[in-house]
């Protein structure tokens, strides 16, 4: 009576026990590759130190900022080179004041800073070293009239209404005019904002296109491709969770090289 039984279990743990193996096996495999991807090294992971954080946290009294925490790390990450620098800031939507001063404090001495918003009320806020438009971003001759007062601007901050038309508008509006080397950052682009984010996929299919040209006989431009309008002037395009930043080329790209050093070739490829 017992062997049989004992039989019946270990054929149950053979026929159950496979699948069930593999299972886990997928398992392990897709919580290792995601504990992986959740240690990558990038900007949504919090720096040591931030200053804008920092600032931030201190600043509880006067006019107010609010911002979400992870922006920091992003704006951090692509605004710190700018530190100290002879550096002009824009961002749209002043609310109620506060970030326009963080930024000041961030930047330094030399740091001039324009602020956009659609309610008057915003006016108040100008003082040395910050400008404040009254407009709307969605309108494109407000844009017209700004860019005829201001003639530079290094970094763009869209923190305004956050609707994808306004979004869309103020960047056709303002990425063409941003300085090279300068640096585009639209906020809140999550949830209903998402058709902006179908715009920059766009942009990104542009920033990716190549058309690859063969020289065979030539190493040092064994492969080359013609920058498109698009690449000749933008450097990257960089996704976060409800930010898009878009960075301007220091110089125009006329075309990409990839070329090949060394004698020693395996035979399988050109
Ligand atoms: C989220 S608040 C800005 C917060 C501020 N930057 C901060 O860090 O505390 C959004 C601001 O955008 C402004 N705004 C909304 N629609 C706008 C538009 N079409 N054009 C310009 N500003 C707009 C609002 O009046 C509001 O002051």
């Amino acid at each position: 009576m017992t062997k049989p039984l004992v039989r019946i279990v270990k054929d149950v743990v053979k026929f159950v026990g496979g699948p069930f193996f593999l299972v886990y096996l997928f398992w392990r495999a897709f919580f290792r590759r995601w504990q992986f991807l959740k240690l990558g090294n990038t900007a949504s992971t919090p720096a040591e130190s931030n200053p804008l954080r920092d600032y931030f946290q201190n600043h509880r009294k006067g006019p107010g900022i609010w911002k979400w925490d992870h922006y920091f790390d992003i704006y951090h990450r692509h605004f710190e080179r700018f530190r100290g620098q002879e550096v002009h800031i824009l961002e749209i939507g002043i609310y109620s004041g506060g970030s326009l001063g963080m930024w000041r404090d961030y930047f330094g001495p030399r740091c001039h800073v324009y602020g956009v918003d659609i309610e008057p009320a915003c006016k108040v806020y100008e003082r040395d070293g910050v400008k404040v438009f009254i407009g709307n971003q969605a309108d494109r001759s407000f844009w017209r009239r700004f860019w005829q007062e201001v003639p530079r601007i290094d970094i763009i901050i869209d923190d305004g209404g956050h609707r994808t038309d306004q979004q869309i508008i103020t960047l056709e509006e303002t990425l063409p005019k941003l300085s090279p080397g300068g640096v585009f950052l639209c906020e809140d682009v999550h949830g209903t904002y998402k058709g902006f984010t179908a715009y920059i996929d766009g942009l990104m299919h542009q920033l990716t296109a190549g058309d690859l040209v063969h020289n065979l006989d030539n190493d040092s431009r064994r492969l080359t491709a013609r920058a498109n309008s698009f690449q000749e002037s933008i450097g990257s395009i960089h996704s976060y969770p409800f930010v898009t930043v878009i960075e301007k080329r220091a110089k125009r790209l006329q075309e990409f090289v990839a070329p090949k050093h060394g004698t020693e070739w395996q035979p399988f490829m050109k």
